[in-house]
């Protein structure tokens, strides 16, 4: 366990429902979440949720199907910017379009005016009924940057909690989450203050991932500090960072105690992670990993349903070069993976792919 101070170990909540939840022995019991009404349903369940992080360019329908398929609980759409929403770009709103059977499901909005922000969660609430609307506070890309959204914002706390404000104001049927770092960079470590601004906010969840905005996707994520802002609040807070296994995501539960984990890089290449932690978590025997026939089976179904989804969105057509990014990472685990991929690069038609994968050494 980290080293939480007095005051943060007396931050544990002394009201509120009983504590009902981590029932799963293999976690502390002296678990701090209470249950309340406000919280989101999946909180309530026997082991913490196991959720989908938002990645760009890859958590579209197709990979979400995937993953929920094979056990996550609960997943992200890719972040989206207000503005697109707002000016009706028809390709926007269509790439947010899901399936009922993704539910429980969150949006992820980012910008930085907190107007236009609350006017594309009310068009979200309206039009989509997401399960919740999550604020991206997180991304260090330069683009998102230098507009002082994402991870900028981490540098505005004050404007960062008008923007809070004003969605959840805004969305009264719909739960406002937020996901964030552990600050700009590491001389501003700002983790426990941000997150008990976004509950003062009114915010029912905050995700948080170990790292700071400088850090990018470098060094190691930082759960003892994801450890203090649990301490920080009583809101549930879901921990991210280098989750890449069941013996990951129980060390980083036992160490933070966190109300749920978020699993990002490690689902591109094996969707199949969530049910061996969800089988840790039950304390059950671990599955055994994909055979390379299920591995195969499912590169199959995943790119058949990028290309009706793709068909959906551009019109019908053969190419599906622009997917092979997309497959690559499901290959990875696979022995003669490399060659695999040289193969189907040089697919010309989804036809051509299903025979290779269905027959790869031959
Ligand atoms: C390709 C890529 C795209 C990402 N896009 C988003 C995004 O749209 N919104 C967001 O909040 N985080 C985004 N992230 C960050 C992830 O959600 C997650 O916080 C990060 O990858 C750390 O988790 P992991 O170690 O499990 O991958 C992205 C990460 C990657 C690798």
């Amino acid at each position: 366990m980290p080293n939480l101070s007095d005051t943060e170990k007396q931050k544990i909540p002394a009201t509120g429902a009983p504590p009902a939840l981590r029932r799963a022995s293999c976690l502390p019991a002296s678990s701090r979440l209470v249950s309340s009404p406000n919280m989101l349903p999946c909180f309530n369940a026997d082991t913490p949720p196991l959720f989908l992080a938002p990645m760009a360019g890859f958590t579209d329908t197709a990979f979400r199907s995937l993953c929920k398929q094979h056990g996550a609980d609960v997943v992200l759409t890719e972040f989206v910017q207000s503005e697109p929403l707002r000016r009706e770009v028809h390709r926007v709103w269509q790439s947010l379009r899901f399936p009922a059977d993704q539910r429980p499901l969150g949006i992820q909005l980012f910008g930085a005016d907190p107007a236009s922000m609350s006017h594309a969660a009310v068009l979200l609430e309206e039009r989509l009924r997401p399960d919740f609307i999550d604020l991206n506070f997180g991304c260090p890309a330069k683009n998102v940057i230098e507009q002082n959204a994402g991870a900028s914002l981490l540098r505005h706390p004050a404007l960062l909690s008008q923007i809070a404000s004003a969605v959840v104001r805004a969305v009264p049927l719909t739960p406002v989450t937020a996901k964030i770092r552990t600050g700009w960079n590491s001389a501003s470590i700002s983790t426990a203050d941000t997150a008990r601004r976004l509950e003062d906010a009114g915010v029912r969840t905050i995700t948080i991932h170990g790292r700071t905005c400088s850090q990018g996707y470098s060094g190691e994520a930082n759960w003892d500090e994801i450890a203090r802002a649990v301490a920080a609040v009583t809101l549930p807070v879901v921990g991210n960072g280098d989750i890449r296994d069941a013996s990951s995501a129980l060390l980083r539960i036992r160490q933070s105690g966190v109300a749920g984990i978020m699993i990002g890089r490690a689902a591109l290449s094996n969707p199949w992670v969530f049910r061996e932690i969800k089988a840790a978590l039950l304390n059950q025997p671990l599955p055994a990993p994909p055979s390379e026939n299920e591995r195969l089976a499912a590169l199959i179904t995943f790119a058949q349903i990028l290309d009706r989804q793709h068909n959906e969105i551009f019109g019908n057509s053969d190419d599906i070069r622009w997917m092979f990014p997309r497959l690559y990472p499901l290959t990875r685990a696979l022995p003669g993976g490399r060659k695999l991929r040289a193969s189907l690069s040089l697919c010309n038609s989804l036809h051509d792919l299903i025979r290779l994968c269905s027959s790869p050494a031959a």
